[in-house]
């Protein structure tokens, strides 16, 4: 008899707590670190703000929302990591034992396990092109967004990096690869305002010798680090979203 064929969210499940069990979740902390810090700087992050890290791997950027909105005169700031793999869930909680402010919930960017109008950001890095519905994905952040909230995806792989398209081949799962301007499009689709699309470099030095398995060689390396990342900013509007429970007549 033949297989029934996985739902996308759990290839993506399985494809993600492989690579947690490989050890990937800590690993990719050095490779998004720098563009991480970045987008970091720009959202602006005051003590006492509810943070939303959708697709957290294992956590570590999760960590440092963490420590910039925790206790301070404007409050206790919370910060909720959401990711499709149990796997990486486990080792975001196992690494974030000393933190207070951190709540990591296993579930899906299609429905995202949380209440409407909570989250004052939302940082969301290297994930949003695996969500099989991005529709779906960004009216479910419209949804837990707060109003005037503000939203940064961060994502290494898009059209304009020529460089970044050779995962679209050798990923296990399926990806979304947009342009700047679609992207900026499907936002604005989606009642974002103040819709902005920045280049992030990734200013980490580049060995002379490249060993790694990814690029022809170190130059390759380098330019798609001159180019750099896609940081995609918005913000929701200034109105409350209701609950899908909640019928209007
Ligand atoms: C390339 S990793 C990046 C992880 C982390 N943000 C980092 O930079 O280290 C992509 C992450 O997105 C998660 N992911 C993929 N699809 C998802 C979905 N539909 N909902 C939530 N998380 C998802 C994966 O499980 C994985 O942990």
């Amino acid at each position: 008899m033949n297989e029934k064929p996985l739902r996308p969210d759990e290839r993506l499940k399985e494809e993600f707590n492989r690579w947690a069990q490989a050890g990937e979740g800590e690993k990719m902390r050095q490779h998004h670190l720098n563009i991480t810090e970045k987008t970091i700087r720009l959202m602006d992050l005051r003590p006492g703000e509810r943070v939303l890290d959708l697709g957290c791997g294992s956590g570590w950027a999760t960590r440092l929302l963490a420590r910039l909105v925790g206790d301070g005169p404007e409050g206790f700031g919370q910060v909720v990591g959401v990711d499709v793999a149990d796997e990486m869930i486990r080792q975001a909680r196992a690494e974030s034992k000393d933190f207070d402010n951190i709540l990591y919930v296993w579930g899906s960017a299609q429905q995202i396990p949380w209440e409407e109008n909570f989250f004052d950001k939302v940082l969301s890095v290297e994930s949003f092109y695996y969500y099989a519905d991005q529709d779906r994905a960004l009216a479910e952040l419209f949804r837990v967004m707060a109003p005037h909230a503000r939203l940064f995806i961060l994502i290494n792989l898009y059209k304009d990096n020529e460089y970044s398209l050779q995962w679209v081949h050798k990923l296990k799962v399926p990806v979304h690869v947009r342009s700047k301007s679609e992207y900026v499009q499907l936002l604005k689709a989606h009642a974002f305002e103040d819709v902005q699309a920045l280049r992030i470099p990734d200013e980490t030095p580049t060995p002379d010798e490249y060993s790694g398995k990814w690029f022809k060689d170190a130059e390759e390396l380098r330019d798609f680090k001159r180019i750099g990342a896609l940081l995609l900013t918005a913000r929701k509007p200034g109105v409350k979203s209701t609950s899908p429970t909640q019928v209007i007549y």
